[in-house]
């Protein structure tokens, strides 16, 4: 399989606290890769690390490159494409027009485009390409307030989706949908990989996780205590006593 993203021994540290704590990780081409663990296990701060807002010690490989000492948006030009936990939406601006802005954020040349060029108009391509994939296209005209939580969840994971990543981090894009929603979303993250395009998921959402990935890491304080197959993951000894207690269920 074509390795997309490597990171070896990567670690990410605030003040003395090792947050991620020298993780090996490998997403390869057309695979959906989940990453859990408790709270505080370092999910947030890998995916930090990796897209490049947060410093890091060991190598992150990207596409055969190392990145690990590019700034954020080059690493996003490359196609390393990120989704944020807490997601904010434009609230007066379409379903279409967030993922216009999504695209465009992406790069800090949307941004000097922008003022060089106000008002120019964006190539709807990628834009209609990212709704067609999410099923969300009826939804282009509508305000975020009028629809649905699962519909919004979308549409945030579309403003990534629209910027064309050749791998799409997200950061519990699942948080707060009931088990229909995230049935749904499910289908839709293996719409995206059939697309061409890898996904690390972070979720709490066990169901989805174990139902949707194709290989799952653990995390705990910041270390990999398991790595394989959803089954082999849920069986793990360790993984089962790390969430012992814990509301997610494993
Ligand atoms: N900016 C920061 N400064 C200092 N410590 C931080 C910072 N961000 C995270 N931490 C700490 O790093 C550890 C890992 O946090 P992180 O947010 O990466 O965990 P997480 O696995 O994403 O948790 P959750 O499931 O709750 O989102 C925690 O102990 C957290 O308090
Ligand atoms: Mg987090």
């Amino acid at each position: 399989m074509t390795e997309l993203l490597r990171t070896e021994s990567m670690s990410v540290v605030y003040g003395g606290l090792h947050a991620v704590n020298g993780l090996d990780l490998r997403v390869d081409e057309g695979r959906l890769v989940g990453l859990i663990g408790p709270n505080g296990a370092g999910k947030t701060s890998f995916i930090d690390g990796i897209s490049g807002f947060t410093r890091t010690q060991g190598a992150i490989h990207f596409r055969g490159k190392r990145v690990d000492r590019e700034p954020a948006h080059r690493r996003a030009r490359l196609g390393l494409g990120r989704t944020w936990q807490s997601l904010e939406l434009f609230e007066d601006l379409t379903v279409r027009e967030n993922l216009q802005v999504g695209a465009e954020r992406q790069t800090v040349g949307g941004f000097l485009l922008d003022l060089v060029r106000p008002g120019r108009q964006r190539d709807q391509s990628d834009v209609d390409w990212a709704l067609d994939v999410l099923g969300i296209a009826h939804l282009a005209d509508r305000l975020p307030t009028e629809i649905s939580h699962g519909q919004r969840k979308l549409v945030g994971a579309g403003r990534t989706l629209a910027a064309r990543p050749a791998l799409i981090c997200m950061d519990e894009p699942a948080a707060g949908l009931d088990t229909t929603e995230s049935e749904q979303f499910g289908r839709r993250l293996r719409r995206i990989v059939e697309a061409g395009v890898s996904i690390l998921l972070v979720d709490h959402d066990m169901g989805l996780v174990m139902g949707v990935c194709d290989e799952v890491y653990v995390i705990e304080f910041g270390t990999r205590i398991a790595h394989g197959t959803p089954a082999q993951v849920v069986a793990d000894e360790r993984v089962r006593a790390a969430y012992l207690g814990t509301k997610a269920g494993i």
